[in-house]
């Protein structure tokens, strides 16, 4: 048999293996596991976000290829909810493309623009799609480390301007993936800025842009002044409806790139299934009350898991957005010791900092997708846990 790709044995950081090998193991021993490792929501779809895919699905003539860019509906759907949301108004002929889930987006995005050996700076920590993206196209990572200090901000003035003049893209992620942290208009601003200056393409992922608690909401990277001449910014249907499955995202901005991407997706794929696009056209137009009750149900997890956390003595920081908490890790183990432990000990999975790269170290991310009752219990196992640990 022929070996796979060396390309494909550089995926994957080695600490999601590990975690996820263990994690099956102790499945195989009968061990009973709280997951609170993976970013998938586990509430459901609004029903009538439902009702209105489960009807499309029975019309026969939902079946044809929709192709990359989608049908004009939802492409103005799209358009007309970033005018409500963030006032930025966007032409849904060229600005606007869907996406099978914004993931697809964001790994394509780099087959479009990069060669061998070409660079792009990367968060660090970062999800990881980023870097994937970039290693299957050959490109090199500069990354820009995500400091507890900084607020979890790339410090733009640090970038070195020789690395800065060579690199192509920028990838950002706020409210942020792992650390939960969001950003504000002014920094959006100095990121335009740089990028002006230095001819770099921002790809900010927006994914988690709805979930944001106590009123709080995220501002998109395309409200900074010149955004859309320098920028794209990928918005997650997927996420933002509980419809993770049902795979639909979109990719917003400047109109040279999207229509980049939207040529290479044309080699790629066929468009996103007809009923999960008008699912998304009429989640869009919807009342948004299933986001007011998506951030209302996880910020009552927040609360929970993070009050629970500190009586048992470990303080975690109160995420402002996003579905994670970015918690120090309260012994004095590495992160990828520490959530083995915990996994092995109290049956509780949490990622360690490390898998998101070197500089997410000293932190583990706690992903908010269980209901309260599993989150009790896994408090009770977590102060358990630590009280032997000291
Ligand atoms: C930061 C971030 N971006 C993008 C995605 C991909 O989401 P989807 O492809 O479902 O839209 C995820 C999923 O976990 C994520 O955490």
């Amino acid at each position: 048999m022929q070996k796979p790709s060396v390309r494909l044995e550089g995926l994957g950081a080695s600490v999601f293996t590990e975690m996820d090998d263990l994690k099956r193991s102790l499945e195989k021993q009968g061990k009973n596991l709280i997951n609170l490792s993976i970013g998938s929501p586990d509430r459901a779809p609004d029903l009538q976000i439902r009702s209105v895919l489960s009807q499309a699905v029975l019309e026969g003539d939902q079946y044809g290829y929709t192709l990359t860019r989608g049908t004009e509906e939802f492409r103005q759907v799209c358009a007309q909810w970033y005018k409500d949301r963030f006032g930025v108004i966007l032409n849904p002929e060229t600005e606007v493309l869907p996406l099978m889930g914004s993931q697809d987006g964001l790994a394509h995005i780099f087959l479009a623009y990069i060669d061998s050996g070409d660079l792009a700076l990367i968060p660090d920590p970062g999800y990881p799609i980023y870097s994937a993206g970039l290693w299957l196209a050959g490109g090199k990572k500069v990354p820009m480390p995500l400091l507890k200090d900084n607020g979890f901000l790339p410090d733009i003035s640090k970038i070195d301007p020789d690395l800065a003049r060579q690199a192509k893209l920028m990838f950002l992620n706020y409210p942020n993936n792992p650390t939960a942290a969001v950003a504000s208009l002014s920094f959006f601003e100095e990121v335009v800025e740089f990028a002006a200056k230095y001819d770099i393409i921002i790809c900010h992922d927006a994914a988690y842009s709805e979930l944001a608690f106590e009123g709080f909401k995220p501002v998109s990277f395309l409200q900074a002044r010149g955004a859309k001449d320098i920028g794209i910014e990928f918005h997650s249907v997927s996420k933002t409806y509980n419809l993770a499955g049902a795979r639909l995202g979109f990719v917003v901005g400047n109109s040279d790139v999207v229509g980049t991407l939207s040529q290479l997706k044309s080699n790629i794929d066929y468009g996103v299934f007809a009923p999960v696009l008008a699912a998304g056209a009429y989640a869009l137009r919807s009342s948004q009350g299933s986001i007011k009750e998506n951030q209302e149900a996880y910020q009552r997890r927040r609360d929970l898991l993070i009050g629970g956390c500190a009586a048992a003595g470990w303080e975690m920081p109160v995420p402002q957005g996003s579905m994670f908490i970015w918690a120090p890790v309260p012994t004095d183990q590495d992160s990828v010791t520490f959530a083995r432990d915990l996994a092995r000990e109290a049956g509780v999975i949490v990622v360690p900092g490390l898998a998101f790269g070197d500089y997410g170290e000293g932190f583990v991310r706690l992903a908010m997708v269980q209901d309260e009752k599993v989150l009790q219990e896994a408090i009770l196992r977590i102060h358990r846990f630590l009280s032997q640990k000291r």
